[in-house]
């Protein structure tokens, strides 16, 4: 099993760094409504802290795929039947590694503008990237909120135009 990319297929590094981002996002995606809304107590104030770990963790996974990409780069797409499928999945390719930047960001100046510590897994606390305030706060969540639902609309077309192609394209990402 290759570990690096090929001219035509995914090596494992890029699969793995790929299904571990897929089924973050697909779980933080309910999982940041859910908390946004709950009333927040004692009981349910670790959800936020595991919301906010799992976040960082999906930002440093996009980190290590920007390097592993330089490294070794990861084939290009099959071509499709029509031009403009091939163009809108190379748009939104681009949007999830702007929109994987810019969600958890948003969300750690966010946090930090509330004074609350960003606690990555109980073990590291992470700088606050903003001063405590309800400026930087509202502008900040603001941001987050826009920036995740542009994310779900990317991987509502993205899942379905992997799951209609019937090229092997899914299959390069699932067995390489
Ligand atoms: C919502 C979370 C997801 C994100 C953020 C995401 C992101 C990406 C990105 C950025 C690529 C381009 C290759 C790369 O840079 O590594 C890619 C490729 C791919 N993804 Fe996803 N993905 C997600 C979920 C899924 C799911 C659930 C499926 C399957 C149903 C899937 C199937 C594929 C396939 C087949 C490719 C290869 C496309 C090609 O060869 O052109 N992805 N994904
Ligand atoms: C890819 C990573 C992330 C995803 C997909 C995500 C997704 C979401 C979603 C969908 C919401 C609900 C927005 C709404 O409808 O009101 C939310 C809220 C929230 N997120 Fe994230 N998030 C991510 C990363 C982070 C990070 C890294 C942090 C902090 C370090 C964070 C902190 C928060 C907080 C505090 C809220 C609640 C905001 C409020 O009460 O209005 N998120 N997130």
């Amino acid at each position: 099993m290759a570990a690096r990319n090929s001219e035509r297929s995914f090596g494992w590094v890029t699969r793995a760094l790929h299904w571990a981002t897929a089924l973050g996002v697909l779980g933080m995606l309910p999982l940041g409504v859910y908390v946004a809304r709950m009333e927040v107590g004692y009981s349910n104030l670790w959800l936020f802290g595991l919301h906010k770990s799992i976040g960082v963790t999906i930002f440093a996974l996009l980190a290590v795929r920007i390097v592993w990409h330089v490294v070794s780069p990861p084939p290009p797409s099959l071509p499709s039947d029509v031009a403009w499928k091939d163009q809108a999945a190379k748009w939104v390719h681009r949007a999830f590694y702007v929109l994987l930047a810019v969600v958890p960001l948003s969300g750690w100046v966010g946090s930090g503008a509330t004074g609350l510590d960003v606690l990555v897994f109980n073990r590291i606390t992470l700088p606050p990237l903003a001063p405590v305030s309800e400026a930087w706060e509202t502008m900040a969540f603001g941001v987050h909120w826009v920036a995740t639902k542009l994310l779900a609309a990317c991987a509502i077309v993205h899942i379905a135009g992997a799951l209609t192609r019937r090229d092997g394209t899914l299959a390069r990402m699932v067995k390489g």
